[in-house]
């Protein structure tokens, strides 16, 4: 028998962090969105208790280091199950990006498992598992638009974002999330009005949704990496409706109303980094 589960990307049209925490994470407010990018993994079992992890990128490691190797340790082992599983990922979504991609990997095989080894657990069950792995882990079990707060456990569901295209750009450096956190003063730190990017999505209002979009960390990133702000820059003159940062970076957004936007951001874009991307909001 063989399972399969789509991990889709997310960007964050919205994230602030409010402050740092005695276990020595952030407290956030964050908006999350999934987009259609996706990784795709494949679940096999095996007879004998091992996991087998396979990938087509060259960037992801196989062993313990991997997510999707955590994942299914973390089961087998509250569970006490002795069955092996082969996981294929086949990696589409740019890695250490800002796209959570390895976190909905994750996510993916905590649900796959769940079918594949007939656990039985509830989203919510395997969110509380998930959380143990990544804080963005919990998000990226159900996906869709959500307003994520606490360190990224705790979930409310909005509607979805109002439909439009989105154009990624991944230059070329990865980030070390936990290194942009690290460097994020509170007394230069910039809020965006979450409560207000909250109403927009509610509202199905996409003009506000644009004006209201903002990332606290952008600007350490962009410290540390200005091309981010000149992807940004190009976006909009290639005539992005908005363009933000997601998550600790370095992927950048556009958002475009029409598609011919897109195209010609894409277009743009292209020659001045490899990695660019089209896609639509999920719902
Ligand atoms: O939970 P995860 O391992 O994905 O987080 C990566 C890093 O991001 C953490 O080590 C921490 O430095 C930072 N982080 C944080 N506050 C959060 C989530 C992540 O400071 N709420």
């Amino acid at each position: 028998m063989e399972i399969i589960e789509k991990a889709p990307a997310k960007i964050n049209l919205g994230l602030d962090a409010l402050y740092k925490r005695q276990d020595g994470y952030h407290e956030l407010e964050m908006i999350m969105a999934s987009v259609d990018l996706a990784d795709r993994l494949t679940f096999e079992l095996l007879p004998k208790n091992e996991i087998v992890i396979e990938t087509d990128s060259s960037f992801l490691p196989v062993d313990r280091r991997n997510h999707v190797y955590q994942a299914a340790e973390l089961l087998k082992d509250t569970f006490q199950l002795t069955q092996g599983v082969k996981i294929y990922i086949e990696k589409r979504i740019p890695v250490a990006a800002g796209l959570a991609g390895g976190s909905s990997d994750c996510a993916a095989a905590l649900r796959g498992l769940n079918r594949l080894w007939n656990l039985g657990l509830s989203l919510a069950e395997l969110a509380e598992l998930g959380s143990k792995i990544g804080s963005d882990v919990p998000y990226c079990i159900h996906g869709g638009t959500a307003f994520v707060t606490g360190r990224g456990e705790k979930i409310d569901f909005l509607p979805s974002m109002p439909q439009c295209w989105v154009v990624l750009v991944k230059p070329k450096m990865s980030v070390s999330t936990s290194s942009i956190f690290g460097s994020l003063s509170f007394n230069s730190i910039q809020h965006p009005d979450i409560r207000g990017l909250k109403q927009a999505i509610e509202a199905d209002d996409y003009l506000l949704m644009t004006e209201k979009i903002g990332n606290a960390l952008e600007s350490v990133t962009i410290k540390r990496h200005p091309v981010v702000q000149q992807i940004k820059d190009r976006m909009m003159k290639y005539g992005a409706d908005a363009a933000l940062m997601s998550g600790s970076g370095p992927t950048v957004f556009a958002l475009c109303e029409k598609k011919t936007r897109a195209q010609r951001i894409y277009n743009g874009l292209k020659g001045f980094c490899d990695e660019v991307y089209i896609v639509r909001t999920l719902k």
